[in-house]
């Protein structure tokens, strides 16, 4: 049960990068059940179109890589144009997928490195003269991945640690112009493609769940509730953080043992 009211973004301009599926398409959707104007950006038009009309409530779609900064300034500029100064600004695009280092070329590293990390910048960066200021809530998606280290995830690992440190640098130089900048930190969530790729059987997905402190995934409308929280007045104070919507999955494997 969500404890946040009707109309509380009445009136709000709300972009999703990475807002045509999964994880951001759920933030977006929970923006738009709340009053905001959402736009959504992936690489796939159609994918874009259909996330929109699945959101409804004028939802718009639109089409960029975020790897291209020209790209998302375009996007970006077209629903500043339309809708004016952006009050919160999401950026989750992401690519992942189980890789040893020796079985990972020097693209495969360079790719989930530009897509999560590179496109984080050109989202951010495209949107600093776009957005509300004071009052804008910046969100980069990162990953348990950036703190604790995980075999066969090099490139994620090493793309969502400098998410993580770009928000708190942002943090730093925005801070004084009323803009913050947060993350969110998902842990495993049920349902999703992140999930498919890293835990793709269910016997993998039963013993993943059955280490995290609240025995279970997370589902996507929780995370949204994260996303919420961190852009209404009641997170106003709040900047810099990575806020951890995973369970208790970074604390550890909590099965009792001797
Ligand atoms: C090794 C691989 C690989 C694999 C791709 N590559 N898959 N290497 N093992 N399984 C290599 C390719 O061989 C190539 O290198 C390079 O990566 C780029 O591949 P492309 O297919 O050309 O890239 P592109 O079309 O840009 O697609 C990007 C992608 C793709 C990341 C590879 O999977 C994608 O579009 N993913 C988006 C959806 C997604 O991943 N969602 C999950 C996000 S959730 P060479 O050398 O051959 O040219 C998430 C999970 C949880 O992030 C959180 C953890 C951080
Ligand atoms: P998902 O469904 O695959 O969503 C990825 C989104 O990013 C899609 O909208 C995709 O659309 C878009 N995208 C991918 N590459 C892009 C690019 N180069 N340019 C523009 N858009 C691009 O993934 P998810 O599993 O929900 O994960 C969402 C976020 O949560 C990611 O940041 C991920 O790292 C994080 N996360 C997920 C989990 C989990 O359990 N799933 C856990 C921790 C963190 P197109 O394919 O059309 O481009």
């Amino acid at each position: 049960m969500s404890a946040f009211r009707d109309g509380l973004f009445d009136g709000w301009t709300v972009f999703v990068a990475g807002g045509t599926s999964g994880i951001n398409l759920g933030i977006a959707r929970r923006f738009a059940e709340l009053g905001a104007y959402v736009a959504v950006a992936g690489r796939n038009p159609e994918k874009a179109r259909a996330a929109a009309d699945s959101i409804g409530r004028g939802a718009e779609g639109f089409s960029c890589d975020v790897r291209d900064y020209e790209a998302v300034r375009a996007v970006l500029e077209r629903v500043h144009a339309s809708r004016g100064p952006l009050d919160v600004v999401v950026s989750g695009a992401a690519g992942n997928f189980l890789a040893p280092v020796a079985g990972l070329s020097a693209n495969g590293f360079k790719t989930v490195v530009d897509i999560d990390l590179n496109g984080t910048f050109n989202v951010f960066r495209g949107c600093y003269d776009l957005v509300r200021k004071p009052g804008a809530s910046l969100i980069a998606i990162t990953a348990g991945q950036a703190v604790n280290p995980m075999p066969f995830q090099a490139h994620a690992c090493a793309a969502k640690a400098g998410v993580n440190q770009l928000v708190r640098v942002l943090a730093m130089e925005w801070g004084p112009e009323g803009v913050r900048v947060n993350g969110i930190s998902p842990g495993p969530i049920a349902g999703t493609e992140g999930m498919a790729r890293l835990a793709p059987t269910r016997e993998i997905a039963e013993a993943l769940a059955s280490r995290i402190p609240l025995r279970r995934f997370g589902e996507v409308s929780e995370v949204a509730e994260s996303a919420v929280f961190l852009s209404t007045s009641s997170a106003a104070y709040i900047t810099g953080t990575i806020l951890d919507c995973e369970g208790g999955s970074q604390l550890g494997d909590s099965r009792p043992r001797l």
